[in-house]
């Protein structure tokens, strides 16, 4: 494509609402405007790549976050924009929803080739949230059950149906009521899963491998595999959401793949379009895929506009590409197995870190209320006022002081994640370990961290 765009079109828009933040506040959401502002985290950024964000103001902040386990391949990968821009360039037909997409069937290929075992099919998405909500139609569709086991501390996504597959009451509040018939069971029950799925009305348990937002939860080492054969044999569907630990994030192309498991459907997202494009997958097996879309006359049963939109599928397979040639896997294992060795190491001796744990580059940093009176009482107290606060504070410090992006885990504040991109230089990880042993020791030892803290929980009430 040589042409350029016609002169008589610029950007109209801009020039009605120059100031962006404003608008922000007025027109999307001023709460998170409020929130972000009051967090000292709202900056305006300027140029993403790799691990490293670069701000108007000259800073340069190292990512240890991965917008939630979406940039697993680092920003703005250059070979996966220079595949978008030859997509747009060639002026193909994004969709048209009356072909076939021939690139969604390459990336169906190689994703089912990839995570091996039954799965055969896929169906394309656009988010997390819709793939578990295929998951619930198509475990329905094919079972001819109704009900959904799912486990505790579960993050499935905000739709309505995922949103019935996390027991969380913050999440569920003022938007009842659920779908009916799911049942949550404590994560790593084997027991717990028996008893539940007893009843022969269970079409589906839908599990994360390793809990992400509960706080990085590890299963028990034989615990997806008991799930597997307990769901074989009562004639449940064993689902498995990696949609923040797939795409190598934990080490291996999917989770599943550190415990021998086959699940019949496995919901993917996130960095699956390195970090570009909107992109889900549901992989399933073939029979799954049969029972729902089994005549002519229900060819579109379940079906979503972007769907399979040539440019996430292009996004899709230079991710994969990203993958493979630069083994991020691999390093995600071996650099997270280092990173969480050196981690216990630096933050052994400090009463108010309880765990590191993790797999491959998803790893957590669970705090504890302290023993020391006198650290007891400001901690207490600023509990009292947001039991988030004190992991925001840590994440402030961590972004204020030290210039890293982290964040705390959706369901349980006392975790830190840790997920830079898969990337990530030993050099990064080195200053990351050195700025949080320089940050927990301050909350050990400076009135300052916890004076600050008050003031910001203060300012919370009352904002
Ligand atoms: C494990 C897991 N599943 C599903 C979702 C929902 O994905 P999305 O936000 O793309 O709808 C998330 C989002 O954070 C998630 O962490």
């Amino acid at each position: 494509m040589n042409s350029r765009p016609p002169k008589h079109l610029n950007r109209q828009a801009d020039a009605v609402a120059p100031n962006g933040q404003e608008s922000y506040a007025r027109h999307v959401n001023p709460e998170w405007a409020k929130l972000a502002n009051l967090l000292q985290m709202n900056l305006h950024y300027t140029r993403c790549t790799g691990a490293e964000l670069e701000t108007a103001e000259g800073r340069t902040i190292l990512d240890f976050l991965s917008g939630y386990c979406v940039h697993n391949t680092g920003h703005n990968h250059p070979y996966i924009v220079q595949q978008l821009i030859d997509e747009l360039q060639a002026e193909g037909p994004a969709m048209l929803q009356s072909n076939i997409v021939e690139s969604a069937g390459t990336l169906a290929e190689a994703l089912c080739k990839r995570a091996g075992g039954k799965v055969s099919k896929a169906f394309f998405c656009s988010s997390g949230s819709e793939g578990i909500e295929a998951v619930i139609k198509f475990s329905r569709a094919f079972t001819k059950r109704t009900e959904i086991v799912y486990a505790t501390g579960a993050f499935h996504g905000l739709t309505c149906g995922a949103l019935s597959l996390m027991g969380d009451q913050f999440w569920r509040e003022g938007f009842g009521p659920m779908l009916s018939g799911t049942t949550e069971v404590p994560f790593g029950d084997l027991a717990a899963i028996e008893k539940a799925i007893a009843t022969r009305k269970v079409a589906a348990v839908v599990l994360e491998p390793i809990q992400g937002e509960a706080g990085i939860v590890v299963p028990p080492p034989d615990y997806l595999k008991g799930v597997e054969r307990l769901c074989q044999s009562h004639g449940t569907l064993f689902v498995l959401d990696e949609v923040q630990t797939g795409m190598g994030r934990t080490g291996k192309f999917l989770a599943a793949h550190h415990y021998g498991v086959e699940p019949d459907m496995i919901v993917m997202a996130k960095a699956l379009s390195g970090g570009l494009v909107p992109c889900a997958a549901v992989l399933m097996t073939d029979e799954i895929c049969n029972s729902v879309y089994h005549s002519l006359r229900r060819a579109f049963i379940h079906t979503s506009t972007f769907s399979e939109n040539t440019l996430a599928m292009r996004a899709a397979l230079a991710t994969l590409d990203v993958l493979a040639n630069e083994r991020l896997a691999e390093r995600a294992q071996s650099i997270g197995l280092e990173l969480r060795e050196n981690l216990r190491r630096a933050l052994a001796s400090f009463e108010m870190v309880k765990e590191i744990r993790g797999e491959g580059l998803l790893c957590g940093i669970e705090f504890q209320a302290p023993h020391t009176l006198a650290l007891r009482l400001p901690f207490e107290a600023f509990k009292a006022i947001n039991p988030a606060m004190f992991g925001q504070m840590i994440v402030m410090r961590m972004f204020n002081d030290k210039n890293i992006l982290t964040q705390i885990c959706g369901n349980n504040f006392m975790v830190l994640k840790v997920a830079p991109p898969l990337i990530i230089s030993e050099r990064q990880i080195d200053y990351f370990i050195k700025s949080i042993n320089d940050v927990v020791a301050m909350m050990h030892s400076s009135g300052t961290f916890w004076s600050d803290a008050i003031k910001l929980g203060r300012c919370a009430v009352s904002t």
